[in-house]
């Protein structure tokens, strides 16, 4: 992971969403160990909370506005918990709350690594850290999910439903862009072989598919002759994460494929305990969001038997792409430590409770 911030704030300033279920316990840890590692690193934070989530929808009907996204604005970055509330409808919080934030930022990067940590059981038969250890950057603005389409005669024998693929040039090449340089830097810093891979499905995708494979030549031929480019259809991708997984370095993928490889890395990084993602927006006045990726699990909340771990990666992502690089660094480093002294990843079965968890990664710091 890479800094993308080269200076620091003098002071950190920090939107926190706990959100739902589990959230608010994992983002206790995250907060947890940002003021072991502040304490050390002396740097000076401040948290501001917000109950935005299912709780407050189902209290008031309102999920979050203009006026209130203005306000995070103003923020350095923000701290997400979980989105998703057994009592709401699937669909209001998750369209009304994460991707309102993620599009409204114009958090177009979602960045999210797929590591697997020392003494984490890896499903992959033979497969040990030095195999699962690359980074996908998926488009986070476009494509299946920005909502074109309708449904007609709704509830009849005639129903009709449409939901498009949006791809703009503009869309695809600031994400290309993106992944060129994350790619190009951590070559340099030697740690990426260089190998930027496509994933999409051009062989059906005709006309999406074409504009981000135009699109990803055009720009690597012109301004990343040191990045060699691959390209592998989706389907073909999700074959060799479970087989060749040592075989990626930097990965870029439209939205929806991204949603849906993700998954399959944070399995074959030891699950949804472990994986951590950016929402980012690389405008340095852009404000990021980071989150761990697994959802807000209601049938551990308030159980303290979460895993805390993807909360504190993501923790460790907002300080490195803040300008706390070695900051970030040293709680990744704390992670790694503790990884091999827990019996699981999974909820219940750590070994520890969560905040334990927590307590082990200051303990290390
Ligand atoms: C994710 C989630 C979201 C997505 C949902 C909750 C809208 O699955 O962050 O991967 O599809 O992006
Ligand atoms: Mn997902």
């Amino acid at each position: 992971m890479l800094d993308i911030l080269e200076d620091r704030y003098p002071m950190l300033k920090l939107a926190v969403l706990p959100g739902d279920g589990t959230g608010p316990e994992v983002v206790r840890e995250a907060l947890k160990v940002l003021k072991a590692i502040s304490k050390l690193e002396g740097i000076d934070y401040t948290t501001s909370q917000f109950d935005y989530g299912g709780e407050l929808y189902l209290k008031t009907g309102e999920i979050i506005n203009d006026e209130q996204i203005d306000e995070l604005r103003s923020f350095d970055a923000i701290l997400l918990g979980a989105v998703g509330h057994p009592n709401v409808k699937p669909g209001i919080l998750e369209k009304g709350l994460l991707l309102r934030l993620r599009f409204a930022l114009d958090q177009y990067i979602n960045l999210r690594p797929v590591v697997l940590y020392p003494g984490v059981d890896c499903p992959l038969k033979d497969k040990g850290p030095e195999h699962v250890n690359f980074d996908v950057i998926r488009e986070n603005t476009e494509d299946l999910y920005c909502g074109n389409g309708g449904i007609l005669r709704k509830g009849t024998q005639q129903e009709v439903s449409t939901q498009e693929m949006i791809a703009t040039r503009f869309g695809a090449e600031r994400c290309l862009r993106y992944a060129f340089e994350y790619c190009r830097r951590k070559k340099q810093n030697g740690e990426g072989k260089g190998l930027l891979t496509l994933v999409h499905k051009t062989n059906v995708l005709t006309f999406c598919g074409d504009t981000w494979f135009r699109a990803f030549n055009e720009i690597g031929e012109a301004d990343y002759p040191d990045i060699q480019r691959d390209y592998n259809h989706v389907d073909a991708c999700c074959m060799w994460f479970v087989k060749n997984p040592e075989f990626y370095d930097t990965i870029v993928v439209p939205n929806m494929f991204g949603d849906i490889i993700t998954d399959l890395g944070a399995i074959i990084q030891g699950g949804m305990g472990i994986a951590a993602g950016g929402n980012i927006n690389p405008d340095p006045k852009g404000v990021s969001m980071y989150e761990p990726i697994g959802g807000s699990a209601p049938k551990y909340t308030g159980q303290n038997v979460i895993n805390p771990l993807a909360a504190i990666g993501a923790l460790a992502m907002l300080l490195q792409n803040s300008g706390f690089k070695k900051a970030g660094d040293r709680v990744v480093a704390a992670i790694k430590t503790t990884t091999p002294k827990m019996k699981s990843m999974a909820a219940g079965r750590m070994g520890y409770s969560t905040s334990e968890v927590g307590d082990l990664v200051c303990q290390v710091l």
